[in-house]
């Protein structure tokens, strides 16, 4: 199926309303997602992106019915990863001389992956093709979030090609961000940047203030997910601003995981610690094996403060937690406060472990570990909500 965007712009990408794991199982996709292609036609025509390679067959057809595959005059890559790359290769097979466009990181990536000598011309920032009476103007957006990546902005239309950037894994009948729920979009676009797009903040900041001093007039942002942003396009941009700077809100994420509840309700009573002295403060608990893990990072990314739990095992912490460590320490989250805690048997090295991640992830830790043996009984807890509620969580 294909959907007008403007006159000239059409989008022919495919809607995955069953994808629930991306990346592998790295990514959940509780809304599916879309991968967005788009077909630009003015005197000469331009086809933006693929989609995934499972579904190159049915894109091919379904836009075959839309154009003869000969009359594309350029492909536009403005990424290799499979997901937009994937039906390159069928594409290709029907019309092998067409000329793709992508950055000289792109032509390795798509040789990397398909091993095709297919007709490259590489192109960096600034350079432009013309479509006739508009043309197409390349930004490199390199380690946004791939080496390769790179927008493209077709003038008089004024519409940004930003592929992954300003994108939702959300799968949607519908083409527009007024059309539609703000609060599912932007949980979404949220999560999107918190999983994906956060070690990369520093060029995020970088990438918005150069597209923002060329003075283009953005109408529309069309990413490579979900949504098209058309009403006030910009306001996504400014959110990636604050997402970008080391962004928090006044909530405390408590993740834990718990073998006989002991280290639970350690964590119960240093929320209610926490409450006492922070009763604005939202806080959340997560029990990570049963938690989805880029939800839990989704809060952790929302967090100014996170509280950090394992019983010890085998001289060590949970896999579950272990887990979800390495992926905050992958991610370097900034200017974020965090804190250790754990219940034990004998030897309780846990908290400190934990302590010793989270340091290392760059996170400033409040304070020393709390460490409670065995089961807590009332005093135990008392310390526990004490040790909550000592904790420095204002800035
Ligand atoms: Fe949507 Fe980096 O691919």
């Amino acid at each position: 199926m294909t959907k007008k965007i403007t006159e000239s712009v059409q989008w022919v990408g495919k809607t995955d309303w069953e994808l629930r794991k991306f990346h592998g199982n790295e990514y959940s996709t509780h809304r599916g997602s879309t991968y967005n292609s788009y077909l630009v036609r003015d005197e000469k025509t331009a086809l933006i992106d693929t989609v995934w390679k499972p579904f190159a067959g049915e894109f091919v057809n379904n836009l075959k019915k839309e154009i003869d595959l000969k009359d594309i005059d350029f492909v536009v890559a403005n990424h290799a990863e499979i997901d937009h790359s994937g039906a390159l290769p069928e594409l290709i097979r029907e019309i092998p001389d067409v000329p793709v466009y992508c950055t000289k990181n792109g032509i390795a990536s798509l040789k990397g992956h398909y091993h095709g000598d297919w007709n490259f011309n590489p192109v960096k920032t600034g350079d432009r093709i013309s479509l006739g009476s508009k043309e197409l103007i390349f930004v490199e957006a390199k380690m946004l979030h791939w080496p390769d990546s790179m927008f493209c902005y077709l003038t008089e239309e004024n519409i940004l090609f930003s592929n992954d950037a300003f994108g939702q894994h959300y799968a949607t009948e519908e083409l527009f961000n007024d059309r539609v729920d703000r609060c599912e979009l932007y949980q979404e676009a949220v999560k999107y940047y918190a999983n994906i797009l956060t070690p990369f903040s520093a060029l995020v900041t970088r990438k918005i203030d150069e597209l923002l001093s060329l003075k283009l007039p953005v109408d529309i942002i069309c990413p490579s997910h979900g949504v098209i942003w058309r009403d006030n396009p910009l306001q996504i941009v400014e959110q990636y601003k604050k997402w970008a700077d080391s962004y928090k809100e006044d909530q405390v994420s408590i993740i834990y995981d718990t073998m006989w509840n002991a280290t639970k309700r350690i964590a119960e009573a240093v929320a209610a610690g926490i409450k006492k002295t922070n009763p604005q403060t939202r806080i959340k608990l997560f029990k990570v094996s049963e938690s989805d893990s880029n939800d839990v990072i989704t809060e952790v990314f929302k967090s100014k403060a996170v509280i950090a739990g394992s019983p010890t095992i085998n001289r060590g912490i949970l896999t579950s937690m272990a887990a979800i460590l390495e992926e905050i320490r992958g991610l370097g989250f900034k200017g974020k406060k965090a804190a250790a805690f754990g219940s034990y048997g004998w030897s309780g090295e846990s908290p400190g472990l934990i302590d010793s991640r989270l340091k290392d992830a760059g996170f400033q830790m409040m304070g020393e570990p709390l460490k409670i043996s065995w089961n807590p009984d009332e005093s135990q807890l008392q310390e526990s909500l004490k040790w909550g509620e000592t904790l420095k969580i204002k800035d």
